[in-house]
């Protein structure tokens, strides 16, 4: 299948019908249909696509039920150092209406999971929100582990404090100091049989849970970043130096990427219809398929069995030689 089609994007226009502080720095936003008509459907851990008012594309877990079928929510917290995408959020008020995608989704929850043990480092809960809501309704036992700086930081309380009173919930407070973290490594020290573990958050927690959870069976672990962690400086080969070639297999026509180029860029200058999005290799949007070629992955989402398939064009190159895509 021509993934170009697969990865097609419909923009939708939607209403802010309300604004919820949240948390300290953290606001949800409730996203309608101007028309009050239903809303495409959505599973947990997916995410929007937000075409901002200052040009910048950013994703945004959706965090309410995916029985939502009115409205999405999302949970935005303000960060001072980022890129302008969370401030440009914080500044919409009610009426406004803002350029969203429809949900798509690279952190869904495993069928047939037995128990599911969910992991969240501050506004890294928002996918993990929607995940609880839709475990709930098929009744499959989980644990929801959110951990912040305190109270204050604590997004979605009214929702979970009830839950944490069932057992289901745990929050954990650490005052900021990580020497007082929730421990991961107890916590998944042993792999149970049938149970998945999804972990998101920022950098240090998301490392704490990889190392943690690193014995855990293949195929149990699931993760997604919100923020592409600082890259590692990989040697590079002669090859890498020179460039490669891509090849579209339906047209055999061949496009050179210099080591500088970035491939989704070449595709989209030779007017291939090639969407991107974060252009950081978190959100899928850029997905291709390649039927052959030496590909150096360099994206965060793609596991490995994906990876032998698909490529995520805005970070990803060839080792060299010619990439043949499936375009
Ligand atoms: S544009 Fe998001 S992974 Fe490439």
């Amino acid at each position: 299948m021509n993934s170009i089609v697969q990865n097609a994007t419909t923009t939708l226009s939607l209403v802010v019908r309300q604004i919820t502080l949240q948390a300290q720095g953290i606001n949800s936003y409730e996203l309608v249909d101007p028309a009050g008509k239903a809303l495409p459907v959505f599973t947990a851990g997916a995410h929007l696509d937000l075409h901002l008012s200052n040009g910048l594309i950013r994703q945004y877990s959706l965090s309410n039920a995916p029985t939502d079928r009115y409205r999405y929510v999302i949970g935005v917290l303000k960060d001072p150092n980022g890129s302008g995408g969370s401030a440009a959020v914080h500044q919409l008020t009610v009426g406004d209406v803002v350029e969203v995608s429809v949900p798509r989704n690279n952190f869904k929850l495993a069928a047939h999971a037995r128990k599911v043990i969910l992991l969240a480092g501050g506004i890294g809960v928002t996918p993990m929100k929607a995940m609880l809501h839709e475990l709930e309704l098929s009744a499959i036992e989980y644990e929801l582990y959110y951990c912040c700086k305190g109270p204050e930081f604590a997004a979605f309380k009214d929702e979970f404090e009830p839950r944490a009173s069932a057992g289901n919930v745990h929050l954990h407070f650490d005052g900021g100091d990580p020497r007082n973290g929730l421990n991961i490594t107890a916590l998944l020290e042993e792999a149970q049989d049938s149970c998945h573990v999804y972990y998101c958050g920022p950098g240090g927690f998301m490392e704490a849970c990889r190392k943690a959870a690193a014995h855990w069976p293949a195929g149990t672990v699931h993760f997604e970043h919100f923020k592409a962690p600082t890259p590692v400086s990989t040697p590079v080969s002669a090859d890498a130096v020179e460039g490669f070639v891509a090849q579209i297999a339906s047209t055999g026509q061949q496009l050179f990427v210099r080591p500088e180029q970035n491939l989704a860029q070449v595709l989209q200058d030779a007017g291939l219809p090639l969407e991107t999005s974060c252009q950081s290799g978190l959100c899928g949007t850029c997905k291709v398929r390649y039927l052959s070629g030496d590909v150096d992955h360099q994206d965060y989402i793609l596991d490995d069995s994906e990876k032998a398939e698909y490529l995520t064009a805005c970070v990803s190159k060839a080792k060299g030689g010619v990439l043949v895509l499936d375009l």
